[in-house]
Protein backbone atom coordinates (compact mmCIF):
# COMPACT_ATOMS: atom_id res chain seq x y z
CA UNK A 1 0.00 0.00 0.00
CA UNK A 2 1.30 3.34 -0.93
CA UNK A 3 1.50 5.62 1.89
CA UNK A 4 0.13 9.42 1.27
CA UNK A 5 2.41 11.74 1.75
CA UNK A 6 1.49 14.48 4.62
CA UNK A 7 2.51 18.02 4.63
CA UNK A 8 2.38 20.34 7.68
CA UNK A 9 3.14 23.62 8.66
CA UNK A 10 4.14 23.81 12.34
CA UNK A 11 3.31 27.52 12.78
CA UNK A 12 4.73 27.86 16.14
CA UNK A 13 4.13 30.98 18.11
CA UNK A 14 3.48 33.41 14.95
CA UNK A 15 0.42 34.81 13.83
CA UNK A 16 -2.00 36.59 15.47
CA UNK A 17 -5.49 35.38 15.00
CA UNK A 18 -6.29 38.26 11.82
CA UNK A 19 -3.02 37.73 10.89
CA UNK A 20 -3.45 33.90 11.21
CA UNK A 21 -6.70 34.53 9.02
CA UNK A 22 -5.24 36.41 6.44
CA UNK A 23 -2.47 33.53 5.74
CA UNK A 24 -5.01 30.95 5.26
CA UNK A 25 -6.51 33.12 2.57
CA UNK A 26 -3.04 33.55 0.84
CA UNK A 27 -1.78 29.97 0.97
CA UNK A 28 -5.58 28.45 0.01
CA UNK A 29 -5.30 28.44 -3.32
CA UNK A 30 -1.55 27.44 -3.06
CA UNK A 31 -1.80 24.20 -1.82
CA UNK A 32 -4.28 22.77 -3.11
CA UNK A 33 -3.84 19.22 -3.89
CA UNK A 34 -5.13 15.64 -4.68
CA UNK A 35 -1.80 13.78 -3.73
CA UNK A 36 -0.47 14.83 -0.16
CA UNK A 37 -2.36 15.52 2.47
CA UNK A 38 -2.01 19.31 4.20
CA UNK A 39 -2.25 20.48 7.43
CA UNK A 40 -2.15 23.58 9.14
CA UNK A 41 -0.78 23.34 12.98
CA UNK A 42 -1.06 26.82 14.72
CA UNK A 43 -1.51 28.43 17.88
CA UNK A 44 -3.95 27.41 20.11
CA UNK A 45 -5.93 31.08 19.99
CA UNK A 46 -5.47 31.01 16.48
CA UNK A 47 -7.49 27.30 15.85
CA UNK A 48 -11.04 28.52 15.63
CA UNK A 49 -10.91 31.20 13.14
CA UNK A 50 -8.19 29.22 11.19
CA UNK A 51 -10.82 26.01 11.18
CA UNK A 52 -13.32 28.67 9.92
CA UNK A 53 -11.01 30.25 7.29
CA UNK A 54 -10.32 26.43 5.68
CA UNK A 55 -13.78 25.46 5.42
CA UNK A 56 -14.13 23.81 1.79
CA UNK A 57 -10.62 23.64 0.77
CA UNK A 58 -8.03 20.17 1.10
CA UNK A 59 -6.59 22.21 4.72
CA UNK A 60 -6.24 20.20 7.56
CA UNK A 61 -5.56 21.87 11.37
CA UNK A 62 -3.88 20.73 14.17
CA UNK A 63 -3.19 21.89 17.27
CA UNK A 64 0.64 22.36 18.18
CA UNK A 65 0.19 20.87 21.71
CA UNK A 66 -2.31 19.41 24.26
CA UNK A 67 -2.25 18.31 27.93
CA UNK A 68 -2.47 14.82 29.17
CA UNK A 69 -5.64 15.32 31.52
CA UNK A 70 -8.97 15.35 31.26
CA UNK A 71 -9.84 18.91 32.73
CA UNK A 72 -9.08 20.56 36.16
CA UNK A 73 -6.66 23.20 37.85
CA UNK A 74 -3.83 23.11 34.86
CA UNK A 75 -3.60 26.78 34.33
CA UNK A 76 -2.85 27.79 30.68
CA UNK A 77 -2.72 24.20 29.56
CA UNK A 78 -5.58 22.72 26.91
CA UNK A 79 -7.29 19.90 27.13
CA UNK A 80 -7.99 17.08 24.22
CA UNK A 81 -12.23 17.88 24.82
CA UNK A 82 -11.13 21.57 23.99
CA UNK A 83 -9.65 20.49 20.84
CA UNK A 84 -12.52 17.91 19.75
CA UNK A 85 -14.80 19.98 20.39
CA UNK A 86 -14.18 22.83 17.64
CA UNK A 87 -12.86 19.77 15.13
CA UNK A 88 -9.38 19.66 15.28
CA UNK A 89 -8.10 16.15 14.53
CA UNK A 90 -4.59 16.56 14.63
CA UNK A 91 -1.50 17.14 17.45
CA UNK A 92 1.95 17.86 17.33
CA UNK A 93 3.46 16.07 20.51
CA UNK A 94 6.48 16.54 21.96
CA UNK A 95 7.95 18.79 19.74
CA UNK A 96 12.00 19.82 20.79
CA UNK A 97 11.55 23.71 21.62
CA UNK A 98 8.42 22.21 24.16
CA UNK A 99 11.07 19.13 25.62
CA UNK A 100 13.91 22.27 25.84
CA UNK A 101 11.76 24.96 26.94
CA UNK A 102 8.79 23.53 28.56
CA UNK A 103 10.39 20.41 30.29
CA UNK A 104 8.23 18.34 28.45
CA UNK A 105 9.90 14.28 28.60
CA UNK A 106 9.26 11.24 26.73
CA UNK A 107 7.10 10.02 29.19
CA UNK A 108 5.08 13.25 29.18
CA UNK A 109 4.93 12.15 25.12
CA UNK A 110 3.68 9.05 25.97
CA UNK A 111 1.40 10.11 27.89
CA UNK A 112 -0.23 12.76 25.70
CA UNK A 113 -0.02 10.24 22.57
CA UNK A 114 -2.12 7.85 24.62
CA UNK A 115 -4.76 10.78 25.68
CA UNK A 116 -4.37 11.97 22.19
CA UNK A 117 -5.55 8.68 20.38
CA UNK A 118 -8.39 8.29 23.42
CA UNK A 119 -10.13 11.14 21.87
CA UNK A 120 -9.71 10.31 18.50
CA UNK A 121 -6.92 13.02 17.79
CA UNK A 122 -4.04 11.70 15.41
CA UNK A 123 -0.93 12.73 17.21
CA UNK A 124 1.84 13.59 15.13
CA UNK A 125 4.78 12.46 17.77
CA UNK A 126 8.25 14.41 17.56
CA UNK A 127 11.62 12.81 18.28
CA UNK A 128 15.37 14.20 16.68
CA UNK A 129 18.98 14.39 18.25
CA UNK A 130 21.29 17.23 19.32
CA UNK A 131 24.23 17.62 17.25
CA UNK A 132 26.58 16.55 20.38
CA UNK A 133 24.41 13.30 19.76
CA UNK A 134 25.10 13.38 16.10
CA UNK A 135 29.04 13.63 16.83
CA UNK A 136 29.06 11.25 19.19
CA UNK A 137 27.48 9.30 16.72
CA UNK A 138 24.22 7.97 19.22
CA UNK A 139 21.50 9.30 16.65
CA UNK A 140 19.95 5.90 16.08
CA UNK A 141 19.83 4.44 19.86
CA UNK A 142 18.62 7.50 20.91
CA UNK A 143 16.00 8.06 18.02
CA UNK A 144 14.82 4.43 19.33
CA UNK A 145 14.56 5.29 22.91
CA UNK A 146 12.09 8.54 22.51
CA UNK A 147 10.32 6.00 19.94
CA UNK A 148 10.03 3.17 22.33
CA UNK A 149 8.93 5.09 25.11
CA UNK A 150 6.62 7.57 23.46
CA UNK A 151 5.01 4.08 22.00
CA UNK A 152 4.26 2.21 25.44
CA UNK A 153 0.88 0.94 25.62
CA UNK A 154 -0.30 2.56 22.24
CA UNK A 155 -1.77 -0.52 20.23
CA UNK A 156 -1.03 -1.34 16.70
CA UNK A 157 -4.11 0.00 14.90
CA UNK A 158 -3.38 2.83 16.80
CA UNK A 159 0.08 3.14 15.39
CA UNK A 160 -0.95 2.54 12.47
CA UNK A 161 -2.51 6.20 12.32
CA UNK A 162 0.23 7.83 14.12
CA UNK A 163 2.28 10.19 12.48
CA UNK A 164 6.32 10.53 13.24
CA UNK A 165 8.12 13.90 12.71
CA UNK A 166 12.01 12.87 12.69
CA UNK A 167 13.27 16.30 13.19
CA UNK A 168 17.35 16.99 14.07
CA UNK A 169 17.36 19.80 16.56
CA UNK A 170 20.47 20.79 14.69
CA UNK A 171 18.97 21.45 11.38
CA UNK A 172 15.37 23.26 12.78
CA UNK A 173 15.22 27.19 11.73
CA UNK A 174 19.28 27.15 11.37
CA UNK A 175 18.81 26.46 7.63
CA UNK A 176 21.67 23.88 7.91
CA UNK A 177 19.03 20.67 6.17
CA UNK A 178 20.29 17.19 6.78
CA UNK A 179 20.99 15.33 3.72
CA UNK A 180 18.35 13.33 1.75
CA UNK A 181 20.85 10.55 2.69
CA UNK A 182 20.76 11.72 6.95
CA UNK A 183 17.08 12.16 6.99
CA UNK A 184 15.96 8.73 5.01
CA UNK A 185 18.57 6.75 7.12
CA UNK A 186 17.05 7.74 10.24
CA UNK A 187 13.66 7.89 9.12
CA UNK A 188 14.24 4.14 7.83
CA UNK A 189 15.46 3.58 11.62
CA UNK A 190 12.34 4.59 12.83
CA UNK A 191 10.02 2.23 10.40
CA UNK A 192 12.63 -1.01 11.66
CA UNK A 193 11.93 0.02 15.25
CA UNK A 194 8.03 0.35 14.62
CA UNK A 195 7.92 -2.89 12.66
CA UNK A 196 9.99 -4.73 15.84
CA UNK A 197 7.43 -2.79 18.49
CA UNK A 198 4.27 -4.13 15.99
CA UNK A 199 4.49 -5.69 13.35
CA UNK A 200 5.24 -5.66 9.01
CA UNK A 201 1.34 -4.33 8.30
CA UNK A 202 2.16 -1.25 11.29
CA UNK A 203 5.78 -0.73 10.19
CA UNK A 204 4.01 -0.33 6.41
CA UNK A 205 1.22 2.54 7.22
CA UNK A 206 2.66 4.77 10.13
CA UNK A 207 3.71 7.91 8.01
CA UNK A 208 6.97 9.59 9.11
CA UNK A 209 7.76 12.86 8.02
CA UNK A 210 11.47 14.58 7.96
CA UNK A 211 11.46 18.46 9.53
CA UNK A 212 14.07 20.86 9.51
CA UNK A 213 14.60 23.55 7.69
CA UNK A 214 12.42 22.07 4.63
CA UNK A 215 12.10 24.68 1.85
CA UNK A 216 10.97 24.95 -1.47
CA UNK A 217 14.45 24.10 -2.57
CA UNK A 218 15.15 20.61 -0.80
CA UNK A 219 11.62 18.76 -0.34
CA UNK A 220 11.29 17.18 -3.78
CA UNK A 221 14.59 15.50 -2.54
CA UNK A 222 13.92 14.63 0.83
CA UNK A 223 10.31 13.47 0.11
CA UNK A 224 11.47 10.99 -2.63
CA UNK A 225 13.13 8.98 -0.46
CA UNK A 226 11.61 5.54 0.15
CA UNK A 227 10.79 6.33 3.70
CA UNK A 228 10.21 9.92 4.33
CA UNK A 229 6.63 10.77 3.90
CA UNK A 230 6.58 14.12 4.14
CA UNK A 231 7.42 17.24 5.97
CA UNK A 232 6.81 18.80 9.07
CA UNK A 233 7.69 22.82 8.00
CA UNK A 234 8.40 25.60 10.44
CA UNK A 235 9.69 28.90 8.71
CA UNK A 236 9.06 27.95 5.23
CA UNK A 237 4.52 27.36 5.82
CA UNK A 238 4.58 30.89 6.82
CA UNK A 239 4.93 32.15 3.14
CA UNK A 240 3.95 31.52 -0.72
CA UNK A 241 6.75 28.94 -0.22
CA UNK A 242 4.86 26.56 1.30
CA UNK A 243 2.74 26.08 -1.24
CA UNK A 244 5.88 25.08 -3.66
CA UNK A 245 6.49 22.79 -1.06
CA UNK A 246 3.01 21.28 -1.08
CA UNK A 247 3.60 20.87 -4.92
CA UNK A 248 7.41 19.18 -4.69
CA UNK A 249 6.29 17.47 -7.29
P1 LIG B 1 12.10 24.98 10.43
O1 LIG B 1 11.42 24.44 9.21
O2 LIG B 1 11.87 26.44 10.66
O3 LIG B 1 13.53 24.56 10.51
O4 LIG B 1 11.36 24.27 11.69
C1 LIG B 1 11.20 22.90 11.68
C2 LIG B 1 10.30 22.53 12.77
O5 LIG B 1 10.64 22.64 13.94
C3 LIG B 1 8.96 22.06 12.42
O6 LIG B 1 8.33 21.51 13.53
Amino acid sequence: MARKKIVAGNWKMNKTPSEAVALVNELKPLVASEDVDVLFCVPAIDLVPVLEAVKGSNIQVGAENMYFEESGAYTGEISPNMLTDIGVKYVIIGHSERREYFAETDETVNKKVLKAFEHGITPIICCGESLTQREQGITIDWIRQQIKIAFQNVTADQAKTAIIAYEPIWAIGTGKTATSDQAEEVCAAIRECIGEIYDDATKEEIRIQYGGSVNAGNAAELFAKPNIDGGLVGGASLKADFGKIVNYK
